[in-house]
């Protein structure tokens, strides 16, 4: 089975995304996917938005500080922006290159979710940044963790334990609640990419579903012969 993953997998690495609200499970779901790469001989990274390399980790510090906000809603997108453009410049575009799949916490649709859909930015604003940064480059899959913003929000609370929420994490329950609404949108608008995962089950079952559902859309491989 292993073999025949790697048979399927020839040239340019996949791209996979995974994108949801606070606490939606992401870090944990993506190193269980590197785990099942790494098992089936699959050269993978795992990195994430905003971030994931040197200049881009410096914008994030910025972002996550709150500065960004401070500077109002169109140059904060900008920062994103410019961070996208130096991680996908350094790091993603020459790992799909050279056939490493790339597993990435947050991309594009972040910008669409959090500064389009909620941040009322402009669409001509995000359109013309996403031809700068991205270009035609688009996630092969994205999956979409999918938790009540409640159980999110508890989640996050939770694994920050004493430290002080982020600039996002301090918006109130009705902003995440639009949050997962601005996801599920995004998602019925290209069905063919994203796969909209409910996480409030265990994390092995979340886990399993997302190898099923990825071998189906990247080696076509038949759903019920996937394995549990
Ligand atoms: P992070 O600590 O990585 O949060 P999470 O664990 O939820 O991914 O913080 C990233 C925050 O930045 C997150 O709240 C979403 C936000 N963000 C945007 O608003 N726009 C973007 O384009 C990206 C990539 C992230």
């Amino acid at each position: 089975m292993v073999d025949e993953l790697v048979k399927r997998s020839p040239g340019r690495g996949r791209f996979v995304s995974f994108e949801g609200g606070e606490g939606s499970g992401k870090s944990t779901q993506i190193k269980r996917l590197a785990e099942r790469l790494n098992a089936a001989r699959l050269p993978n990274i795992v990195t994430r938005e905003p971030g994931g390399s040197v200049g881009a980790e410096i914008m994030r510090h910025l972002v996550l500080s709150g500065m960004g906000k401070l500077l109002g809603p169109d140059a904060e997108t900008l920062l994103f922006a410019a961070a996208r453009d130096d991680h996908v410049k350094h790091v993603i575009g020459p790992a799909l290159a050279q056939g490493t799949w790339v597993l990435c916490d947050r991309f594009a649709d972040s910008t669409r979710a959090y500064q389009g859909k909620l941040g009322n930015v402009s669409p001509t604003l995000l359109k013309a940044m996403q031809r700068v940064t991205i270009g035609d480059l688009k996630p092969d899959l994205t999956f979409i963790l999918d938790v009540p913003a409640e159980v999110g929000l508890k989640r996050a609370a939770h694994r920050r334990g004493a430290g002080a929420p982020d600039r996002f994490e301090s918006e109130d329950l009705r902003y995440h609640e639009k949050l997962r609404e601005a996801y599920r949108q995004i998602a019925a608008e290209d069905p063919q990419r994203c796969v909209v995962i409910d996480t409030t089950a265990d994390p092995d079952s979340v886990a399993a579903r997302i190898w099923t559902e990825l071998r189906s859309h990247l080696f076509s491989v038949s759903t019920s012969a996937a394995p549990a």
